[in-house]
């Protein structure tokens, strides 16, 4: 089995390098043999190869708690997260707040768990207007990364734009929904515009975006997904970048979206849809969100029929975070 033998110091970079050029072998272990360290690969690179004398497999069973069993003490090993999120090969994991003074060594062993990944950040909360996530690094350090889901590539500073793993439904059943114009408000770096224009037929996406950083990388993913003539990028606010009547379809994928409803029914063509994000308390799932868009079309002459209510997550205790789609006429 082929590895790449290198100097101890130079093994960190050499990995990161192999990782890069996907050659890099995660079902076998990093061996280390005196000052030299051995690096698993699948294929051949620029560095000299050797044949493994013994390589040695790594366990797929592994757990980050039999990583940890001998470093935590039985309490801490109780608290260790479950679960965690891997976006391109970055890790993203919630530690309970007593568990943080370990927050390095669960770093360092959940990097061992995922070996193709380079970097661990630990979640403290998502922030402001622009919704940035509040992260420290706890293993590794380029935070740069290209994430693929459902057959499209997003490239993100996963410390500095979110990415949320529980509206993967959501994306994936709007990426359907693209026909005509569409008009996605909040657009971020593309998690619903980049999926429609690649795997519907939209004439237009147009794809508003507030956060510069945010829209820098649509910009980039629409060119990194092929989708330049359909994907029209705009950074500004929505409440003036909006455009009147022209719309088949709106996405309001924000916790604001209620504050720029007037904006979205506005966009809408007669018969157009509108699909509105809320987190609404358990209580007013769904009366207020269906009253919210109902109210607002009747206040701007039009109306709206109720064509589909989703739960999408439980966003914090008692609280979910929910779309409504209606028909705007
Ligand atoms: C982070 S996304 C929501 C998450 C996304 N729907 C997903 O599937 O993961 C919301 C985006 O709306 C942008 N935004 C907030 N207010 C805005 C406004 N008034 N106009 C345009 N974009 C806005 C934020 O900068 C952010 O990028």
């Amino acid at each position: 089995m082929k590895a790449v033998r290198v100097p101890k110091e130079e093994a960190e970079t050499v990995r990161k390098r192999l990782l890069s050029l996907g050659v890099f072998d995660p079902s076998r272990k990093i061996i280390q043999n005196g000052e030299l360290i051995e690096l698993p690969i699948t294929n051949t690179t620029e560095y000299d190869m050797i044949e493994q004398d013994r390589p040695i497999m790594r366990n797929a069973k592994v757990t980050l708690l039999q990583l940890l069993a001998n470093v935590l003490s039985r309490d801490e090993l109780g608290k260790l997260p479950h679960g965690w999120q891997i976006l391109g090969d970055i890790i993203i994991v919630n530690i309970p707040t007593p568990l943080q003074k370990r927050k390095y060594e669960i770093g360092r062993a959940l990097l061992e768990l995922h070996p193709r990944c380079k970097t661990a950040l630990m979640m403290k909360g998502v922030t402001g207007r622009y919704r940035e996530p509040d992260v420290e690094t706890i293993a590794g350090d380029d935070t740069h990364t290209i994430h693929k889901e459902n057959g499209c590539l997003f490239k993100l500073d996963a410390s500095k734009i979110m990415f949320s793993k529980g509206n993967l439904d959501e994306r994936t059943r709007l990426s359907k929904f693209g026909q005509g114009i569409v008009v996605d408000m909040f657009a971020g770096i593309g998690y619903f515009s980049i999926p429609m224009a690649v795997h519907s037929n939209p004439k237009k996406v147009i794809a508003i975006e507030v956060n510069p950083l945010a829209y820098n990388y649509l910009c980039e993913n629409i060119a990194l997904n092929g989708v330049e003539g359909i994907v029209q990028p705009i950074q500004g606010d929505c409440l003036s970048m909006t455009p009147v009547g022209v719309a088949d379809r709106v996405i309001m994928g924000s916790f604001e979206a209620f504050h720029y409803l007037k904006q979205g029914i506005n966009a809408l063509k007669s018969g157009g849809t509108l699909h509105y994000h809320e987190t609404t308390p358990e209580k007013l799932v769904f009366e207020r969100p269906i009253g919210r868009v109902v109210e607002s079309a009747e206040k701007l002459d039009r109306s709206a029929k109720i064509i589909g209510l989703n739960k999408i997550k439980k966003y914090s205790p008692g609280v979910w975070h929910v779309v409504v789609d209606a028909q705007v006429f």
